[in-house]
Parts: structure tokens; C-alpha cells; sequence
């Protein structure tokens, strides 16, 4: 959500700072802009739409080497050339890129010359008047002025009168440093600092930091000087590109056999029969004092949170609950010492994800973080963890990293599970189905050109409906959601049981149903839901992997079946899962949506 990247140093800064917002651009891309110190004064160029609108209107003659550059996701004020970041004081000597909300900003502009001119209308720009007030050092400006705020903020500013300094703080918005060879770089996530370097120091909040060619200085809002080590990071995912394919998303569809894999590596225990989670920082006898387990994420996270509960509870036989993380910590949730506390995030650094977590902990609740992106604020603020690997995942909707949410549920599913009743024996039948879920996702990508030509038959639906009873309900919700983000057809999961009570009467011969049907002991209570929606002439997409004698009722009922190998309940989610991303991802592209940055979406949402 919103993208900053800055740098300060000896080569050309605007190149780096169009570099950083391309790979920043999944965070939020309505508008960009950027800041340049450009001898001795601050040159600004802003535009609403995509960074290419902003590169046609760059003039090339704008040399320097010290700059701010913003990617914007709206939240004050609609996406236009003045609301774009950076932000400029009236007399254009500072320049300030915000991610974040500013709460008091009605407050703040009346402590500000009635005669100062605002050029938009977001919070941010209040930040840029308030810095023009004061002269002299530049950090203490920022300190003095940040300690006026209300609200939060991830933030890097420039003036013209420090020609080679940039500030930066946070305040619930990330901002990470990067240390390169007599230069320094600052951005709001690794994707834009991979490129040049892979020494990283990590802001917290309260946090202020200086950079200049030769260093950095932080310091917390008391002016408490804070020492602050940079670490390394693996820079192999530095060159993430689309890999040839049309769309980032595709690309992502298609390695979840190999990300799977990297998501299992090491951690099957065949002598043991169970997951070997070091990152847990958990031990057998912790585990086994667990009386229940609350799942919480955002989205597509949340979704995987819902398939992972029923997976440990029908493993492991401990109460399991997944919630929405805001829900969570808004309703003062009852914390208890035996409740395991689960965050699941691809990025992590969603704000209700981070503040349910946060929330949870300050009660004295022990949490373990799903997390994809290493060293993010979740991963870094849990008691432990398990790290899904995927590498980067740049496409708004989750594909393979919500695969990866699921594989690491079924791992910490099977360890659980072989703390309490599930005998080795069972242990190793698990290990096997998880063995063989990379080869199982490749057969499902085989059957593409089936469901692409499904996709193209109802691209002209207005809504369509996913139903799915227990273990199915979270692989249709995730279906669903899938569809909406990506195609903008409606698309809404149901309790295949709830059908009757209410959408039923929805259904029509223009509204596809796909229905999920695994080969479980509920298979003819789904089959029957099936043919309710038949008879009301709904067409029906069934998604399944019944064989024998159900394959044949379910072949006879349904308009078109989706036929996915058969797996049991830890590893059809992801397989099931796979054909559903193709199914919107052909929808989508039929319809020549723009598959990678749907409309107003956001894949990192670090905001309230
Ligand atoms: C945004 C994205 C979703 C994602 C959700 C949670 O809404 O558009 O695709 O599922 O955030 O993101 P996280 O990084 O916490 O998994």
C-alpha cells in the first residue's frame, strides 16, 4: 500500500528512483511522483495513473543525486496529479513522500499561517507546511514536527538546504535502509532495494533516522541514540521478473509445484513421522499443552487461516478458529495462556494482521506468524514462526504464497497431530500426500486449456456462486474471492447447507455455480445441493475429485467438471485451489482485464 523508495549518493538518482517504484508498483499504483535535488532546488514531478504516465512527463535535464520517489495507493483524495506524493511546502524547499493516515491533520493545519496554500487534498501535505516551519537542523524538524501527529506513517523527506540528506521515520508504516558502497538507500519493502544491496537495517517504530552518501544515524522520537546492526539478506530473488509469461500472476499460477516444493524442503521428518518447524521455538511438551487455536489474517490469508483450522482439527482434535484480524482485535478479545495465537500473511506487514498480533501479545498471548516476506514487521515481532519460502509473490492476488499459507498449516497440522492421536503410521501416509502435492498441483495446471475454455464460456456472467460444505467452504470462499479481484465478476462463496436458506434465490440460467466437491463421506449430501441449483437451471461447474460411480452421477449433473486428483484433506485445498486461480485467471484475461493490478486493490495494505 503506497511505495517509497530513496536514495542519496553518487550516481544519477532518477533511474534508481523509476527503478524502485516499477517494483514497488504492486504496492499501490494510481499515481506516482518524485522529488529531485536538482541544483540546489527541489524538482517535482507528479501524475495520476500509472509510473508510465509519469515517465512520459519527466524532463531528462533534471540531473542529481539525492531524490524521493512515491507510488499511491488513495486514501485522502482521489488520484490526481495534485494528490500524488511527494508533497511540497509552499516556498518548495522540502519535499515529503507519506505512507500512512494522519488522524489530527483538521488540527494540525490550524496550527499552520492561515495564507499557507494547500495544493491537495491529502493528509500528507499538511507534513511538508508543518516541516517549513522551522529552520535549522533537519532531524529535529522532523522529530519535532512527527511529535505533533497523530497517526501513522512511514516517511522520507529531502530539502534543498541538505542537498545530499534524506530523513526518514515510522510510525506502523515500514521503512527499511539500505546500505550500499558510499550511498544510501531507503524504501518501504525489499523489492525495491534487492537491486543494490543487500544490507538492510530494518526502522521500528518511534524511529528516526539521517542518511547521507557515507552513513545513516537513528535516533527515537526522545532523541535516544538507537544502535542499529545492518543484516544481511538473500538477494537471489533480485531479479524477479514475469519469467517470459504475460502477467506476473501466471507466472506465480504456474511455480507452485517448485514453490511447494521450497515450502516442504527440510522440514519432513520420515524417522519421526512428523514436521520438523525449528522456527516454532516450541517444544513437544509446549505443544501438547495447546487447548486451542485462533487463526488471524486478511484476505486471501484469512481464507487460508479457515482451510488451515479445519486441517488441524481434524488432525490434532484441538479447537480451531480462523477471524478476520481486525474483527479480532476490535472486539477486546479474551486472551488465555493455553490459546495458540496464529498471524498468517504473505507480505507481513498487514496493519490489522500486525495490530491483531501486537494486540495479542501486549495481553501476554504467545503468536506464531505464517509469514512469506523474510524479516517483514510480522516475522520479525512473532515468538516464532514458519517462513513458507515462495519467494516474491508481486501480482495483487494471492496465489502462490496463499498455496504456501496451506502447506505450512499442513505441516504444523501433521506435527500437532502426531503430539496427540495420529500414530506414525498415519504420519508417514501424510508424508507421502504431501510428497506428491507439487506433482498433483502439475497435473491440475495440464487441465488449463479446459478451464480456460470454461472461463471463456461465463465471462459474460454478472455474478457467479461458489459453494462448498465444511473442509470445501474455505476452497470456495477463496475461489470466489479470486474471481471478484481479478475479473470484477461478483462472485460470493456460501456453506454449500446455507444454500436453500437464502441464495437459492439468486440462482438463474445466467449465474454459473462452481461446486466444490471433494471425495469425502459428505460427497452426496454436495451432490445433492448440486441438484438443487439444477433445478433451477443454474449452470454448474463442478469442481471434484470423486471417482467411479460419484464421478459418473457428478459428470451427468454438471455442465462442465473440473476434475483435480484425489488427495485427502491437507493437500486438496492447494490442488483445489490451483484450479480456481486458472479459472479467474482466464476470466479475467478474457475479459482483458489488467490482471497484475486489478482496480483499486492494493497488495500490501499498511494502512487501517
Ligand atoms: C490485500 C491483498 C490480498 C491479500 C491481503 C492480505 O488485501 O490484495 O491479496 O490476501 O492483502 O495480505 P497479506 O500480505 O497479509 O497476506
Amino acid at each position: 500500500m503506497c511505495g517509497i523508495i530513496a536514495y542519496t549518493g553518487k550516481q544519477q538518482v532518477m533511474p534508481i528512483l523509476l527503478d524502485g517504484l516499477k517494483r514497488l508498483e504492486y504496492r499501490g499504483y494510481d499515481s506516482t511522483g518524485i522529488s529531485i535535488v536538482s541544483r540546489k532546488k527541489i524538482k517535482t514531478t507528479k501524475a495520476a495513473g500509472k509510473l508510465n504516465v509519469l515517465e512520459s512527463k519527466l524532463q531528462s535535464e533534471i540531473t542529481g543525486h539525492c531524490g524521493i520517489g512515491h507510488t499511491r495507493w488513495a486514501t485522502h483524495g482521489a488520484p490526481t496529479d495534485d494528490n500524488a506524493h511527494p508533497h511540497t511546502d509552499t516556498d518548495n524547499r522540502i519535499a515529503v513522500v507519506h505512507n500512512g493516515i494522519i488522524e489530527n491533520v483538521d488540527a494540525l493545519k490550524a496550527m499552520l499561517d492561515p495564507k499557507c496554500e494547500f495544493k491537495s487534498q491529502t493528509d500528507s501535505e499538511v507534513i511538508a507546511h508543518l516541516l517549513a516551519t522551522h529552520s535549522g537542523d533537519l532531524m529535529t524538524a522532523v522529530r519535532d514536527t512527527l511529535s505533533l501527529i497523530v497517526g501513522t506513517y512511514g516517511l522520507a523527506v529531502i530539502d534543498q538546504q541538505n542537498p545530499d540528506t534524506i530523513i526518514i521515520a515510522r510510525n506502523g508504516s515500514p521503512v527499511i535502509i539500505g546500505v550500499g558502497d558510499n550511498e544510501m538507500l531507503a524504501a518501504s519493502d525489499m523489492a525495491a532495494l534487492s537491486r543494490y544491496t543487500n544490507q538492510v537495517v530494518h526502522l521500528d517504530d518511534g524511529e528516526i533516522a539521517k542518511l547521507t552518501p557515507n552513513g545513516f544515524d537513528v535516533v527515537t522520537m526522545d532523541s535516544t541514540v538507537a544502535h542499529k546492526e545492518a543484516m544481511t539478506l538473500n538477494n537471489t530473488n533480485a531479479n524477479y521478473d514475469r519469467g517470459g509469461h504475460p502477467h506476473y500472476l501466471y507466472r506465480e499460477i504456474i511455480d507452485q509445484p517448485d514453490t511447494v516444493k521450497q515450502t516442504l524442503s527440510g522440514r519432513l521428518d520420515e524417522r519421526f513421522s512428523t514436521a520438523r518447524l525449528g522456527g516454532l521455538n516450541l517444544e513437544a511438551r509446549d505443544l501438547i499443552g495447546v487447548k486451542r487455536i485462533i487463526i488471524l489474517g486478511c484476505g486471501s490469508a484469512y481464507y487460508a487461516g479457515l482451510a488451515g483450522a479445519s486441517m488441524i482439527e481434524s488432525l490434532a482434535r484441538i479447537p480451531v478458529s480462523a477471524e478476520p484480524a481486525a474483527e479480532f482485535r476490535y472486539r477486546n478479545p479474551v486472551i488465555e495462556q493455553d490459546t495458540l495465537y496464529i498471524v498468517v500473511s504473505q507480505s507481513g506487514e498487514t496493519f490489522d494482521t500486525l495490530a491483531s498480533l501486537r494486540e495479542v501479545r501486549r495481553k501476554g498471548g504467545f503468536v506464531l506468524g505464517i509469514v512469506n516476506s523474510v524479516g517483514s514487521t510480522i516475522a520479525r515481532e512473532v515468538d516464532g514462526g514458519i517462513y513458507m519460502h515462495a519467494g516474491p509473490e508481486v501480482s495483487v492476488a494471492s496465489t502462490k504464497a496463499y498455496t504456501g499459507m496451506l502447506t505450512a498449516f499442513s505441516l504444523l497440522a501433521l506435527l500437532l497431530g502426531r503430539t496427540r492421536d495420529v500414530s506414525p503410521q498415519q504420519g508417514n501416509r501424510i508424508i507421502s500426500e504431501l510428497k506428491e502435492l507439487p506433482d498433483k498441483i502439475s497435473q491440475v495446471l495440464a487441465i488449463e486449456p479446459e478451464i480456460a475454455k470454461i472461463a471463456s464460456k461465463y465471462k459474460h456472467s454478472q455474478s457467479a456462486f461458489y459453494i462448498g460444505r465444511t473442509n470445501g467452504y474455505p476452497i470456495a470462499l477463496e475461489g470466489a474471492q479470486k474471481l471478484k479481484e481479478i475479473s470484477y465478476i461478483h462472485a460470493e462463496a456460501y456453506p454449500a447447507s446455507e444454500l436453500k436458506h437464502g441464495p437459492l434465490a439468486l440462482v438463474t440460467d445466467q449465474t454459473p455455480c462452481v461446486v466444490i466437491l471433494p471425495n469425502d463421506d459428505l460427497l452426496p449430501k454436495t451432490i445433492s445441493s448440486m441438484e438443487e441449483i439444477k433445478a433451477r437451471g443454474g449452470p454448474v461447474i463442478a469442481l471434484t475429485s470423486a471417482e467411479g460411480a460419484p464421478a459418473d452421477r457428478i459428470a451427468k449433473l454438471a455442465d462442465h467438471v473440473i476434475s483435480v486428483p484425489d488427495a485427502n484433506e491437507l493437500t486438496l485445498p492447494a490442488i483445489m485451489g490451483v484450479a480456481l486461480q486458472l479459472l479467474a485467471y482466464h476470466s479475467a484475461v478474457s475479459l482483458g482485464r489488467d490482471v497484475d493490478q486489478p482496480r483499486n486493490l492494493a497488495k500490501s495494505v499498511t494502512v487501517e
